[in-house]
């Protein structure tokens, strides 16, 4: 065998070696069934745990709490927020699109200024700006399944029906 030869075996060898190793030693990757969709993305699967990612928002990532205080100092109370939006949106002074209590919520979070609840807007705007920042855009940058779990909170702490669905479900999508 010439010098050419013996090399070209060689690397044969070493070429065939790793085959068999990456055919035959590594375990295959098992497709397998698909994984739900709200499992593939971590994301909550039963009400309680939507519950869960909502509190953790709320007091967290959403810094909620952090304006939203029991006394109504700088920003409503929530803990009677279901019922509060009922009044809201059935005020004749109010200038949103909201005609039910989860829309109501969801449009405060992600369009705030769509509707300023009295007293509480930028100062010199006539409770035409609210000073909440929409959740979604502004550095909270909360998902729709955030958005989702922290209405639902929001309803579970003021004893109303939790009408939200949960991710992947229902007629929300
Ligand atoms: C920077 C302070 C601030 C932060 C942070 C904030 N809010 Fe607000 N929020 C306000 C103020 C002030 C108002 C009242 C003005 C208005 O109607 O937008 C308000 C209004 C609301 C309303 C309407 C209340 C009502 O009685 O009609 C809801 C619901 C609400 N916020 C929920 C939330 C949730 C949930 C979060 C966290 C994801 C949050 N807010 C974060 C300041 C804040």
């Amino acid at each position: 065998m010439g010098r050419f030869a013996r090399a070209a075996a060689f690397s044969l060898f070493i070429i065939g070696l790793y085959t068999f190793y990456s055919v035959f030693v590594i375990p295959p990757i098992n497709p397998g069934e698909p994984p739900s969709e709200s499992a593939a993305s971590g994301g909550p699967a039963t009400i309680e745990e939507l519950l869960a990612l909502g509190e953790e928002v709320y007091n967290g990532k959403g810094a909620c709490s952090l304006c939203h205080t029991r006394d109504g100092g700088r920003a409503p109370a929530l803990d009677d927020s279901a019922l509060a939006a009922k009044a809201r949106f059935s005020a004749p002074g109010y200038s949103g699109k909201a005609a039910d209590v989860e829309s109501y919520l969801y449009e405060s979070l992600v369009d705030p200024s769509a509707y300023v609840v009295p007293g509480y807007g930028v100062s010199g705007t006539d409770d035409r700006v609210s000073p909440m920042p929409g959740v979604r855009e502004s550095s909270i940058g909360l998902n729709d399944t955030e958005i989702r779990a922290v209405i639902a909170y929001l309803q579970s702490i003021s004893g109303a029906e939790i009408t939200v669905a949960l991710p992947g479900e229902g007629a929300g999508e």
